[in-house]
């Protein structure tokens, strides 16, 4: 292990676990249906990469890129949209989107809205963590692999200042690394 992790929260076994668990539960919800799955950038395309992998029904992907506005603790902020879906047969998608965390919850709870305003056909969300305890808006995931403590996670896409984002793992960061 790198030596800014303090401690291992979920191992590489426990993490394709969850992934099994999940492509498994996907499986049987989309039988007969269109599934797109849509992938938040940057943190949720580990994720993303291994379930579509362990998805036997005919999986497509796309992917949208968003910012929150202002601090995640207001939940009024407004959602930035940088990379929007492209696609014209919206209509006709049953969207899967896949994250890496809820936090405040204001993300997917304005991206549902959004992509049903755009004519989806239904909209769904699935995430790896959940961390409850830091809720502003009232939203919960569909799909969620593990609810976690509020500690700074890192690995497995999630990232600080743009590091850690390639560990195989989800790791709790030290707080020295952070606290400088
Ligand atoms: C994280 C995460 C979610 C969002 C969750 O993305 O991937 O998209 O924050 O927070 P919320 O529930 O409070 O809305 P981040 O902005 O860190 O971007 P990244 O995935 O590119 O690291």
């Amino acid at each position: 292990m790198i030596e800014e992790i303090d401690y291992k929260l979920i191992s590489e076994d426990e993490i394709e676990e969850i992934v099994t668990r999940i492509a498994a539960e996907i499986d049987r919800e989309y039988q007969g249906k269109h599934l797109l799955m849509v992938a938040i950038l940057k943190g949720s395309v580990v994720f993303m990469g291994d379930l579509m992998k362990k998805v036997t029904l005919p999986v497509e992907i796309d992917f949208m890129k968003v910012s929150s506005y202002g601090s995640g603790t207001a939940s009024s902020g407004s959602i930035n949209i940088h990379l929007d879906l492209q696609r014209k047969d919206i209509g006709d998608c049953d969207i899967l989107i896949i994250e890496d965390i809820i936090d405040s919850g204001r993300t997917l709870s304005y991206l549902v809205d959004y992509l049903l305003l755009k004519g989806a056909k239904s909209v769904r969300t699935c995430t790896l963590l959940d961390k409850p305890s830091r809720r502003t808006v009232e939203y919960n995931a569909d799909f969620v692999g593990k609810i976690i403590p509020d500690e700074f996670v890192v690995g497995y896409g999630l990232d600080y200042d743009e590091k850690f984002r390639a560990l195989p793992y989800v790791g709790v960061l030290k707080p020295s690394v952070y606290n400088d």
